[in-house]
């Protein structure tokens, strides 16, 4: 059998979820240039009323620059396409994810033929309450919204592949049982997660804290109850009973696809290379830009660590060929989306990839003097990180003549560079590398099918260069998403 991919999407109606966020900005991006056909596209999106939604949809999606390829296509405007997409005021923390027209739902729940749920909160260590209303009671939502879908032909659920908890060697595309924990100890439930949090939030009230107070409180019980049960953080211990719930509460007849992606980062290809979401810088990004403006010399993380990265339009390519492929098959599937099998990037390739970078292309410091980089120290403690950072700062403030916003910051610039580091430290220690028999199948059955991976869906991270990518794109597109902030302010 043949599959047309762009014939596929051709008059579908999409419910998209999280449509604010990097991942899913591109997702519906790519949509539209694909098949500006798609029927309609309801965009999820957190906000007061309809008005506020649509502007939000306006602000954040199509006057971005990363929409002037689609625009450019559609000249001189975007044609009809506006009139696809629906801004919806919703959450999918709330029953039926915060909906409220009767009505409106009921013709979701009769036109949707596919849902992608992208929306997650993606702080590491947010309040515990608030990651499990998002994370993990969000996937039950949508799994409840997608089961009253009359005409759905699939959902496809956007995990990551750090689900795996702290794990070593090669880890497989496998999916959760309820309750499954990565320490082995005891079982996990989700509701008693639930009763503890509220359980915290009830005692400190009655004990008259402080809202600070509580939110001190309730970060600390996420990351206690991670560690318990085998996570690194709220995150992904949120994001892996996300999977257990979204599962469990989904009608069996409908097709699930998760996608796991690894560490996303800026656009490889398309729409054009180098887009970034930009400030906050997280993950990668943010070692990047804060080694290059001088903030760090050094970094807890080990040169053998494959630092696995994927860009943004590689994800979404998979997603699109999963969804294709899942489409009124009954069946449940997990990919890693990932380059660490096939295309491995350690860490010690970023450090010489970002010194070259910064050594030709230096950014400023607050003082206005050029940076000059050294080649970035890797460690493998806290306590060493610490030392290395001190020793640092208190050269950098004699360099600069006892330079005084040096010194006033020196405290706080440490223990802000220790925050970072201490979460990030499971990802840049990590020892695993992820599977990919699930997304090699899924690229076999797509080519077997037909499908374009040489120019439209490539999704394969055996054709990257990671020092073409590193040189040429993400860490020029990171340096001016950071210049262009920094004019801003
Ligand atoms: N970025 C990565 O490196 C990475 C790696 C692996 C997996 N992932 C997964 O990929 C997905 C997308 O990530 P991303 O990087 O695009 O995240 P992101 O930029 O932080 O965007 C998250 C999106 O979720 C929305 N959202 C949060 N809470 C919501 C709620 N209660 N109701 C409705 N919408 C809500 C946010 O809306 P607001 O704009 O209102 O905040 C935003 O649109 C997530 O599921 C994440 O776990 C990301």
């Amino acid at each position: 059998m043949g599959l047309d991919i762009v014939q596929f999407l051709e008059n579908k109606t999409i419910l998209v979820t999280g449509a604010t966020g990097f991942l899913a900005k591109i997702f519906v991006e790519k949509i539209l240039r694909i098949q500006p056909n798609v029927k309609k596209m309801f965009l999820l999106i957190r906000a007061a009323d309809e008005q506020s939604a649509a502007c939000r949809l306006h602000e954040e999606l199509i006057e971005k620059k990363l929409f002037d390829v689609l625009r450019q296509k559609c000249a001189p405007n975007l044609g009809s396409i506006p009139e696809k997409l629906h801004a919806l005021p919703g959450d999918i923390s709330s029953e039926n994810l915060g909906l409220n027209d009767s009505y409106l739902r009921s013709e979701m729940w009769r036109e949707i033929d596919i849902i992608v749920h992208s929306a997650a909160t993606t702080t590491f260590d947010d309040r515990y309450d608030t990651a499990l209303a998002i994370n993990t009671y969000g996937a039950k939502h949508v799994a409840e919204f997608a089961t009253r879908c009359v005409n759905i032909k699939m959902l496809l659920h956007v995990s990551t592949a750090y689900v795996c908890g702290k794990k070593s060697g090669v880890i497989p595309e496998k999916a959760f049982s309820m309750g499954e924990t990565m320490s082995g100890s005891r079982k996990l439930d989700v509701n008693e997660e639930k009763l503890l949090s509220e359980g915290l939030i009830s005692e400190l009230r009655e004990e008259n804290a402080s809202e600070e107070e509580i939110t001190i409180a309730l970060k600390k019980l996420g990351l206690q109850r991670a560690r318990l049960h085998g996570w690194p953080n709220t995150y992904t211990l949120t994001k892996a009973m996300g999977e257990m719930m979204m599962r469990h509460h989904l009608n069996w007849n409908v097709s699930l696809a998760v996608v796991r992606p690894t560490i996303i980062t800026s656009t490889l290809k398309e729409p054009f290379p180098g887009w970034l979401e930009g400030f906050p810088f997280r993950g990668i990004d943010n070692i990047a830009i804060n080694y290059g403006r001088g903030k760090i010399n050094s970094y807890i993380g080990d040169p053998d660590t494959i630092f696995d990265v994927i860009p943004v339009d590689m994800v979404v390519n998979a997603m699109i060929v999963a969804m294709a492929v899942h489409a009124n098959q009954p069946s449940y599937m997990v990919y890693h989306v990932g380059s660490s099998m096939c295309n491995p990037l350690r860490f010690s390739d970023f450090r010489d990839f970002s010194l070259k970078y910064f050594t030709d292309n230096p950014l400023t410091d607050e003082d206005g003097k050029l940076v000059k980089v050294g080649k970035l120290i890797l460690v493998d403690s806290m306590e060493s990180f610490q030392k290395h950072l001190t020793q640092y700062y208190t050269l950098r403030s004699k360099e600069h003549n006892n330079s005084k916003s040096l010194h006033a910051n020196l405290k706080r610039n440490i223990n802000i560079a220790m925050r970072v580091a201490e979460l990030h430290r499971p990802y840049t220690l990590f020892k695993g590398i992820f599977d990919e028999t699930n997304t090699k199948a899924l690229r076999a059955t797509a080519i077997e099918n037909g499908v374009d991976l040489e120019s439209v869906f490539r999704f394969d991270p055996r054709y990257i260069d990671w020092e073409d990518y590193f040189q040429r794109i993400l860490l020029p597109g990171i340096s001016s998403a950071f210049k262009l902030k920094r004019a801003m302010l």
